[in-house]
């Protein structure tokens, strides 16, 4: 299977040092280990690994392995499978997902947020700014990671609508990853993370110091995130909600071509008609979606529904 570009750039970045063995002594793995595993992996996740990942997998797999005392990658997978708890499946998935993120993530995304795509849903929504309480806007930060997505997202809205506790604006994280929806949920970065695209102005705002390296994000902020648990495999995505935005931003570059489809047919059975998508800035729906048209804001791309009027399942 071809591996775009991009996907192959993402999943080769060195993770944290501390994700490195100090020496190569990591187990090795396989080839038929190696196919075994990677096809439980894209079956539970999504993620297509190609061999190129070997690395990649005995990398991110071998403490794992250790930890559980496997003296092979096929007894990782014999573990797994028959752990009925799923809790063994979960460690998996926090340790081969790739989490990389920051604040603010792609300048010109943020910019159509603020500048398009918000005004325009809270002049639909809130229409009569004399009463705000009317309405609502959900937003979903589908595959949100460690939460940068989403408080950078928060911080937006707050900065827009000084009044914002008055409006009813929800703003839905989620990941398959436990580990790091623990962490968004958390709120809480280390130094090094809050450097990474967090303006200082905004960093004093909304954060406060926490022994001496890290910052937490403040309660006001916080209250307007909800955080869970989900895999964007699931059959469906009804028991969400129904949203008027949705952020789906570097997650699907990691999918086969078909789950990638079967993941914005979903999104779309569950997006207001007239509500908005958005993707990373380097990927795009060509071949991948026919619910969906690309539009373009200066030079930022947002995608809404095709049919605007195509009546929608009872989601709410
Ligand atoms: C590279 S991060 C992107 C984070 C953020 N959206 C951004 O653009 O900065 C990809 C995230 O997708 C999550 N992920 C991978 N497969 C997933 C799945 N099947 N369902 C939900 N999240 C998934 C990973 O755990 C990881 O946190």
């Amino acid at each position: 299977m071809p591996i775009q570009g991009f996907f192959r750039r993402e999943l080769s970045r060195p993770g944290p040092r501390s994700e490195l063995p100090e020496t190569d002594d990591r187990m090795k793995i396989t080839l038929k280990e190696f196919t075994v595993l990677a096809d439980y992996i894209q079956q539970v996740t999504g993620i297509a690994l190609d061999q190129s990942k070997t690395y990649l997998v005995e990398t991110r797999l071998s403490k794992l392995a250790e930890e559980l005392k496997c003296t092979s990658f096929s007894e990782l997978h014999l573990k797994v499978r028959a752990d009925a708890g799923g809790t063994l499946a979960s460690k998996i998935i926090d340790a081969i997902t790739t989490k990389e993120t920051l604040w603010f993530r792609d300048n010109s995304t943020f910019a159509l947020l603020q500048h398009k795509i918000l005004p325009e849903l809270m002049d639909r929504r809130f229409s009569g700014a004399g009463n705000p309480g009317k309405g609502a806007i959900r937003i979903w930060s589908a595959a949100c990671s460690t939460g940068q997505e989403v408080y950078s997202l928060a911080m937006v809205i707050r900065e827009m609508l000084p009044d914002w506790s008055r409006y009813n604006i929800k703003i839905l994280g989620t990941d398959i990853a436990n580990e790091a929806i623990a962490r968004a949920s958390y709120g809480q970065y280390q130094k090094f993370e809050m450097e990474r695209g967090l303006p200082p102005d905004r960093l004093a705002k909304y954060f406060v110091p926490v022994n001496g390296n890290a910052y937490k994000v403040k309660d006001e902020l916080r209250a307007m995130a909800t955080f869970r648990q989900h895999n964007l495999m699931a059959p469906s995505f009804a028991t969400l909600g129904r949203f008027d935005l949705v952020l789906c931003r570097n997650v699907a570059i990691y999918f086969a071509p078909e789950d990638k489809a079967k993941l914005f047919l979903k999104i779309a059975q569950i997006l207001e008609p007239d509500g908005y998508l958005i993707i990373g800035s380097t990927e795009s729906l060509l071949g991948t979606s026919e619910a969906f048209e690309p539009k373009r804001h200066l030079n930022a791309v947002f995608y809404q529904l095709k049919n605007q009027n195509s009546p929608r399942g009872p989601v709410r």
